[in-house]
C-alpha cells in the first residue's frame, strides 16, 4: 500500500455503520488499518460490523446512538476517545428520506430530513472538533449526493437537506482549517442498499433508470469507499471544502 492511504493508529467514527455504505466506509477504514467506532440505532447491525472488523484483526467498537439527540451525540465522541484515546477521522454517513412530492409531504418528515441530514451533522462535527483541535488535526467526511445538484422527483426534503450539507462541509471547513481540520464531501450516485432498494429491486423502474445514467448501472456501497478513504488519508494533505461525486457520470446529463 502506497504509505499516504494507510490509516494506521487513527481512531475513526462512522455514522449510519451498521449497513449499506456506511457499513462498507466503516470496513474500508478497518481495512486501511483504522480502528472504527460503528454508530447507529440499530444495536445488533453494529455489533455485526464490529465483529467483521474485528475478525479481520482491526478494533472495532459500536456505539448505540440517534444523532437526532444532542446528548447521545456528545456521549458518542466521549466514549470514542474513552476507548482509542482520540479522534481522526469521522464519516458522516447517516441519513434518512421519504419519497414524497413537496405537496404530499408532512411538516414533520421535512423536520426529521432536516434534524438527521444537518443538524445531527453539525452537532457531531462540533463535538469532535473539539477534540480534534487539541490534536490540531482530523479529517472529517460528509457523505452528500447528485440530489444536492439535481431536483429528483419525490425526494425535495432530501435534496434541500444535501445542499444544505454541502455548504455546511464548505463553511466546517473554511472556520476549521486554521486548526488543522479539514472538511470534504463524497456525494455518491444510485447506490444498491435497503435506501434506494425501492428503486432497483423493481425492474421496470431499474431499468428506466439505469438507462438515464451514461455508465448504465448503478453503484455498489464498495464502489463509494475509496473515494472516503482518500479523503481521510495524508493523500488529500491539501484538500478541503470539497466535494467528490461518485455517480457514473450522473452529473453529466
Ligand atoms: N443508496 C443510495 O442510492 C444513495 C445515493 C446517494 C447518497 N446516499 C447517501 O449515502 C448515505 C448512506 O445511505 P445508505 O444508502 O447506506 O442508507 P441506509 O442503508 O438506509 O443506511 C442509513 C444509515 O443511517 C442510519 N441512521 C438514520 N437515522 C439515524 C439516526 N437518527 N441516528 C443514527 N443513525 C441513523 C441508519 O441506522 P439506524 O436506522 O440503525 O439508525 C443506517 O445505518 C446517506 O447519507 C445517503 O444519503 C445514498
Amino acid at each position: 500500500m502506497n504509505a499516504k492511504f494507510d490509516l494506521s493508529g487513527k481512531s475513526a467514527i462512522v455514522t449510519g455503520g451498521g449497513r449499506g455504505i456506511g457499513r462498507a466506509i466503516a470496513l474500508g477504514l478497518a481495512a486501511s488499518g483504522a480502528s472504527v467506532v460503528v454508530a447507529g440505532r440499530t444495536a445488533e447491525q453494529l455489533e455485526a460490523v464490529a465483529a467483521e472488523i474485528r475478525a479481520a484483526g482491526a478494533k472495532a467498537l459500536p456505539v448505540v446512538t440517534d444523532l437526532t439527540d444532542s446528548q447521545q451525540v456528545e456521549a458518542l465522541a466521549a466514549k470514542t476517545v474513552e476507548a482509542f484515546g482520540r479522534i481522526d477521522i469521522l464519516v458522516n454517513n447517516a441519513a434518512r428520506s421519504f419519497l414524497r412530492s413537496l405537496l404530499d409531504l408532512r411538516e414533520d418528515g421535512w423536520d426529521k430530513v432536516f434534524d438527521t441530514n444537518v443538524k445531527a451533522v453539525w452537532l457531531l462535527s462540533r463535538a469532535v472538533a473539539r477534540t480534534m483541535m487539541a490534536q490540531k488535526s482530523g479529517r472529517i467526511v460528509n457523505i452528500t449526493t447528485v440530489g444536492a445538484e439535481k431536483a429528483e422527483l419525490g425526494m425535495g426534503a432530501y435534496g434541500c437537506s444535501k445542499a444544505a450539507l454541502k455548504m455546511l462541509t464548505r463553511c466546517m471547513a473554511r472556520e476549521w482549517a486554521a486548526f488543522g481540520i479539514q472538511v470534504n464531501a463524497v456525494g455518491p450516485g444510485l447506490t444498491r442498499t435497503a435506501f434506494s432498494q425501492p428503486i432497483w429491486s423493481n425492474a421496470d423502474v431499474a431499468k428506466h433508470v439505469t438507462s438515464l445514467l451514461p455508465m448504465g448501472r448503478i453503484a455498489e456501497p464498495e464502489e463509494i469507499v475509496p473515494a472516503v478513504l482518500f479523503l481521510a488519508s495524508d493523500a488529500a494533505s491539501y484538500m478541503t471544502g470539497h466535494t467528490i461525486y461518485v455517480d457514473g457520470g450522473a452529473l453529466t446529463t
